[in-house]
């Protein structure tokens, strides 16, 4: 979901914004605009597709102040017109925004009785007219635009460049917002993450919701939105980890991404007992235990509530994000709700934060981006520490959150020293699994699947998750329709969708289901599908094929879902998919 990014100081501001937008391009975008202003004058370049390079739009030499914007279409088609930034009538200022407002029909109908006129579909314009109107009483910009801010309704993060000063304001809510100070304060940064000018300063300021960031005369000053009260702030480094963005030789972020997971798994849960020991008290004493997440995240909160029960014999549950609604009035004091997020900004899951915290709830967090909403909003915090995950599909942070919910469940019932060996024997069984032997079985696999438009994946027990997020991942890449279903599922219908040759995997692993996979396995191959085992279970019948994995004993959903990475990987690449950035998807959807 588009991506912001703001610049004063005394570099060339078209090639530093065209570069922090290139590193925020991972969160998604169909259009990109850039505003400079030189000699007192606004100049704005726009487009639809990829950012080039920036001598492809070099304008303006000696501009040293701008902001540009990468654009997630929301309200209005994919035009040039509705791109970002947008003029203010008298082309004093221009605004642009990564977020919704809920409430612009009705704002823009209001507008249009005072008289103003729109040029493009975008809820944003409305925000540009608004802050003219304010202007027609308030002439100032900064308290102008505040004021208009009020109105707006959702989750909104606005940036804005005026004319006749170096002059940048910049409103957050809901959508993060970061700034970045040069260590000799000659140069300031706003951006929606600090991957994109990590490159220029480590030094950041973390803003909250509803707090205005203005950079005036070479000068960061920070503002509550509700009563325009200046308050202060703390620079604070950032680790230097936490920024390293390069696909180190490898074709695609992707594929790096996921053969670093020999490691992440071990940064992950790279917590001491002592560290953990917070946590695990609330969790013995909480009346109710919650994990919750979106996507790929909300199927590791269900792998985490799943080892919560298993492993800890907590009543742990795990909820979706976005079905809260009916559990608004049951989360309350004396419980406990695990997050689980790769960015930390979704907004589902941070609207279900919101009202869990309101609702006097106890809130534990696993997020991989540092100084995120929903960490700030978290009692207990812990991070994936698996440094940045560029590609839109989700891997390492996937494996990251489960092992650490894994150490967790062991942490609660005093077998955290036990859990860390099991974890480290597994880092050090993948640290030999990424062999071009295994390469070339699964690119051969692919070539005898990819001409096929519907798949299933059966697992159970332990591996249910992994039959979903393994689904989920190859989806994404792909666009093929993959299905992951609970293998206990089959013969309550969905065996009606196996016909003569439909490819269908089944985890099978060393557990307690074993029997009932190899079961669903020789029943869907009794109707002619096209069956792979996925596991460490190679020698069984009704396989034609069997991507095997390291012996994992309860961590098998870590080492049973890299095989679907890496299917969803090379079925991507032969089918000639943007593999890191796939179509229709964002790296966050900070929008609901
Ligand atoms: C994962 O491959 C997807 N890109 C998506 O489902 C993602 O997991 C989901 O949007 C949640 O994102 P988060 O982890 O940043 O909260």
């Amino acid at each position: 979901m588009c991506g912001i990014f703001g610049y004063i100081g005394d570099k060339d501001a078209e090639k530093v914004i065209t570069e922090g937008l290139k590193r925020l391009e991972y969160r998604g975008y169909d259009s990109w605009g850039i505003a400079v202003k030189k000699d007192d004058k606004i100049h704005i370049h726009k487009k639809i597709g990829e950012i080039g390079d920036v001598e492809e739009i070099k304008q303006l030499p000696g501009a040293f102040v701008g902001i540009g914007h990468t654009r997630w279409a929301t309200h209005g088609g994919v035009t040039k017109n509705n791109a970002h930034p947008h003029f203010s009538t008298d082309m004093s200022f221009v605004v642009a925004q990564n977020g919704i407002v809920e409430n612009f029909q009705e704002l823009k109908s209001m507008l249009e009785e005072k008289g103003f006129k729109f040029e493009t579909q975008t809820d944003t314009e409305v925000i540009v007219r608004l802050i003219e109107l304010k202007l027609r009483d308030i002439k100032e910009l900064r308290e102008a635009a505040r004021l208009a801010f009020l109105d707006l309704k959702g989750r909104n993060t606005i940036i804005i460049l005026e004319q006749n000063t170096d002059h940048i304001i910049a409103i957050r809510n809901g959508s993060p917002l970061v700034a970045g100070i040069s260590a000799d304060r000659k140069e300031y940064f706003l951006a929606s993450d600090i991957l994109s000018f990590a490159h220029h300063t480590d030094q950041v300021v973390f803003m909250n919701d509803y707090q205005m960031v203005e950079i005036k005369d070479r000068k960061l000053s920070l503002f509550e939105v509700e009563n325009g009260n200046e308050i202060e702030y703390k620079i604070q480094k950032v680790e230097p980890g936490e920024v390293n963005i390069d696909k180190e030789g490898h074709e695609h972020f992707m594929i790096k991404e996921i053969i670093e997971q020999q490691y992440t798994i071990k940064e992950a849960t790279n917590y001491t007992k002592d560290e953990l020991a917070e946590l695990v008290e609330a969790l013995k004493s909480a009346k109710n235990v919650y994990t919750v997440g979106a996507g790929t995240a909300g199927y590791a909160a269900g792998q985490i509530a799943y080892y919560l029960r298993k492993i800890a014999k907590l009543n742990a549950v795990e909820l979706k994000s976005y079905e809260m609604e009916s559990y608004k009035d049951l989360i309350g004091e004396g419980d406990i709700m695990i997050a689980i997020s790769q960015s930390g900004e979704t907004a589902d899951t941070i609207e279900a934060l919101e009202f869990t915290k309101k609702n006097g709830a106890k809130i534990a967090s696993i997020v991989n981006m540092m100084g995120s909403t929903t960490t700030r909003m978290s009692d207990y915090k812990f991070y994936s520490r698996s440094g940045p995950e560029i590609c839109v599909a989700s891997t390492k942070a996937f494996t990251a959150q489960v092992s650490w919910g894994y150490l967790l469940a062991n942490a609660v019932v005093d077998k955290f020293e036990e859990a860390k060996a099991n974890i480290a024997k597994v880092s050090e069984s993948l640290q030999n699994y990424f062999t071009e032997e295994l390469f070339e079985q699964i690119k051969s696999l692919v070539d005898r699947i990819k001409d096929q438009e519907h798949f299933f994946v059966l697992g159970r027990g332990m591996n249910y998750y992994v039959s979903l997020e393994g689904a989920l991942k190859v989806k994404e890449i792909t666009y093929k329709h993959f299905e992951g279903f609970a293998a206990g599922e089959l013969k309550h219908g969905v065996i009606a969708l196996v016909d003569k040759g439909t490819p269908v995997f089944c985890i099978v692993s060393d557990d307690e289901v074993k029997n009932d996979m190899v079961s669903a396995a020789a029943e869907v191959n009794a109707r002619g599908a096209f069956t792979v085992g996925i596991g460490d279970n190679p020698k069984q019948a009704f396989f034609e094929d069997f991507i095997e994995a390291p012996q994992a004993g309860d961590l098998s959903p870590i080492t049973n879902v890299i095989p679907f990475q890496l299917i969803s990987y090379f079925l991507g690449v032969v089918l000639g998919n943007n593999i890191d950035k796939p179509r229709n998807l964002a790296k966050s959807v900070t929008v609901k």
